[in-house]
């Protein structure tokens, strides 16, 4: 018996016996229809989840690859399939989102409701001369009106880039500014954790930066009254500009390929990309991975506790549930006010059926548990329960057993999810009524979906043996291109020595026996902090722009216990090494500086400081090195190339 059979929890019969994909059977008999007939099996799936104005008689456009189309002649909107399909069948009365306050406050939307307040912000967007194409950033915070700007957008063809509200002025003005957008959407202030967050004031700041000439309107949602400055030429209040407009918009009808969002996120070099997402396949997969992976019904209470500035609030907050009819919660605040038991409490007072959140989450919740009793979910009542999702990083066995039994009771299947920015959906996790789990594993391919092993020439590993995760065949919720940088698109993913498979980034096994898919983490230089993606040289170019302190940085990741990983920089700067005091003020300062650069995710956990860092004689930084320093390891690595030895020792004594 493989390692990973000794630990399997099979599918509970309960859950199989009404799952939307109930048994292995009915799971590979999904893949074999894929397999046999791929793009009938998602031509099939994409008649039945969405409704098309045009319907489409082409499914897949290879002729441009890596530029592939889906349903290219179709024409479609998103909007409509989330809020008036929903009304037309019936549901105008049913709750679409309950959102409680970081103050605890409940509201509750219908989806009438929430097609009548998409519609009015639509019609007052046209008003302001938004137009199909246009890029609309939101700057929101996790609110009924962020999900309803993103609809709005949706609605009028308007490609959305959400920003998410913990990024810096610098960071906004970067992602206005490469967009090229016309409007910003954001809010007087953000409460998170009893605390007023200023987001008017950042944008201010940002459009002051100067490069965001393109901004024509700011529309400001009031969420707390607080005080803000108003330019009366640029900003408008939201409920002004939607109080006189209709509660009715004909939806802009869009082709299958028009790009609905961009969202920005980290790569391994340069600055953050522009993913550009479609319309019809990312709703299609939006919907598909909601309604199999999550095993959503219509009487489920279903909460995805990301933030709609990354791609899992996309597609499992503002998107996949409501394309389904689904009642969902928007969480305004933080798991850990007022205490840390708020998840469980939500979840208790809500009756939620379906959980998903991250590790990062998980872990801290677990230590908050286990110092104080109070907080435990034990103490609550969660037999609502039917279904927990992780997502964002690997999730350790300990931390997976320890949600299994504590939150699930061990009853609830846990859906480990891989996915990406990128592919808009999931990519390989277990199916709740059917797949056996294995703690610490994403299991196997989401039905359709050709990932693979391979080596750096693109040919497949064994079983057993590690390699570099790809995707064979394109699908339909792909990234379609980087905005505005469509020679990055095709280096970042599609380099050549890979037969023209997509390149996750991230390395993985599968287990002998299982077959089961393991990430190993990625195999770039990019870094996963609390499941947020982040570029190590961002973050150098945060350091060393503080021009007047820094002359070199490098930033690799170390394992946190309950971060994941933690960003830890070396530098060196314009002055003698510090040490003592003099070293933990100047730290403290240059964490602020990346906190102002980037946003407060950003901020290294540890820097140290060195009279250099180790290099080869050519002058490369020598990043394995630092990585072993980082983790407080003693260097058994080959060190022959590199030209000054000695600053090992004082780098691994620095902190
Ligand atoms: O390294 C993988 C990790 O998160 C990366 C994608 O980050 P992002 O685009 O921000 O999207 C996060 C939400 C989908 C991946 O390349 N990752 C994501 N999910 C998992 C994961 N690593 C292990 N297990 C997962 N379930």
């Amino acid at each position: 018996m493989s390692d990973q059979e000794s630990k399997l929890y099979p599918p509970p019969a309960q859950i199989v016996a009404g799952a939307h994909v109930s048994g292995m059977a009915a799971y590979d008999k999904l893949c074999a229809e894929a397999e046999a007939d791929y793009e009938g099996f998602w031509a099939r799936l994409a008649r039945e989840l969405v409704t098309w104005k045009q319907p489409f008689t082409k499914v897949l456009n290879a002729s441009n690859a890596p530029f592939y189309k889906w349903f290219e002649d179709g024409t479609l909107n998103v909007s409509y399939n989330c809020l008036d399909r929903n009304v037309e069948r019936g549901l105008g009365d049913k709750v679409a989102i309950i959102f409680e306050a970081d103050n605890g406050q409940v509201t509750r939307v219908t989806y009438r409701e929430l097609l009548e307040r998409t519609c009015r912000l639509a019609n007052a967007l046209k008003a302001q001369g938004v137009k199909k194409g246009d890029r609309v950033v939101i700057y929101m915070p996790m609110s009924v009106e962020g999900v309803v700007a993103m609809q709005a957008c949706a609605r009028i063809g308007a490609t959305h880039s959400v920003v998410f509200g913990g990024f810096s002025a610098q960071s906004l003005r970067d992602r206005i500014q490469d967009a090229g957008a016309v409007m910003v959407l954001t809010a007087d202030e953000q409460v998170r954790g009893g605390k007023q967050l200023p987001l008017k004031a950042i944008v201010d700041e940002a459009l002051g930066l100067g490069g965001c000439e393109t901004i024509r309107k700011v529309i400001v949602y009031r969420r707390t009254g607080g005080n803000v400055a108003f330019d009366p030429a640029r900003d408008a209040w939201l409920h002004e500009v939607t109080q006189n407009q209709p509660a009715t918009c004909e939806p802009e009808w869009v082709e299958a390929e028009h790009p609905l969002f961009l969202l920005y996120t980290s790569g391994s070099t340069g600055k953050p990309k522009g993913v550009q997402h479609s319309t019809g396949g990312y709703l299609l997969h939006a919907a598909l991975t909601t309604k199999w992976t999550f095993d959503l019904k219509d009487n489920d209470i279903f909460w995805c506790t990301a933030d709609i500035g990354w791609v899992t609030g996309h597609t499992y907050i503002t998107y996949g549930p409501l394309a389904l009819g689904g009642t969902e919660i928007v969480f305004e605040g933080v798991p850990t006010f007022p205490d840390a038991g708020r998840f469980w409490r939500m979840i208790q007072d809500h009756k939620v059926t379906i959980f998903y959140t991250a590790p990062t989450a998980i872990r801290s919740l677990i230590k908050a548990a286990e110092s104080n009793e109070a907080v435990h979910p034990k103490r609550y009542d969660l037999s609502s329960l039917r279904i927990l999702g992780s997502v964002g990083e690997p999730i350790n066995p300990a931390a997976w057993e320890w949600y299994h039994a504590n939150v699930g009771g061990g009853r609830c299947p846990i859906v480990d999810t891989f996915w990406q920015t990128e592919t808009g959906g999931h990519m390989i996790t277990p199916l709740p009524g059917a797949t056996p789990l294995v703690p610490g594993s994403c299991t196997l391919p989401f039905p359709g979906i050709q990932a693979a092993i391979v080596d750096e020439t693109g040919n497949d590993v064994p079983n057993g043996q590690g390699g570099i995760l790809v995707v064979k065949k394109p699908w339909p919720s792909m990234i379609r291109t980087i905005w505005g940088d469509p020679e990055r698109f095709k280096k970042s993913y599609y380099p050549p020595e890979l037969k023209g498979y997509y390149l996750a980034g991230d390395g993985a096994i599968r287990d002998a026996r299982t077959g089961y898919f393991t990430i190993t983490g990625r195999i770039d230089d990019v870094l996963n902090v609390s499941g947020h993606r982040m570029g190590t040289m961002e973050i150098e170019s945060a350091l060393v722009s503080c021009t007047e302190l820094v002359a070199e940085a490098a930033v690799v990741g170390r394992p946190d216990d309950t971060t994941g990983e933690a960003i830890c920089a070396f530098v060196v700067l314009k002055r003698p090494r510090p040490t003592g005091e003099e070293a933990k003020k100047i730290a403290a300062e240059l964490r602020n500086w990346v906190g102002k650069e980037i946003g407060p995710i950003a901020k290294p956990k540890d820097i140290r400081f060195g009279d250099n860092l180790p290099k080869t004689r050519s002058g490369k930084i020598m990043r394995r090195l630092l990585r072993s320093i980082a983790k407080g390891e003693a260097i058994t690595q080959d060190t022959s190339t590199l030209e000054n030895p000695a600053i090992l020792e004082q780098l691994s004594q620095a902190n």
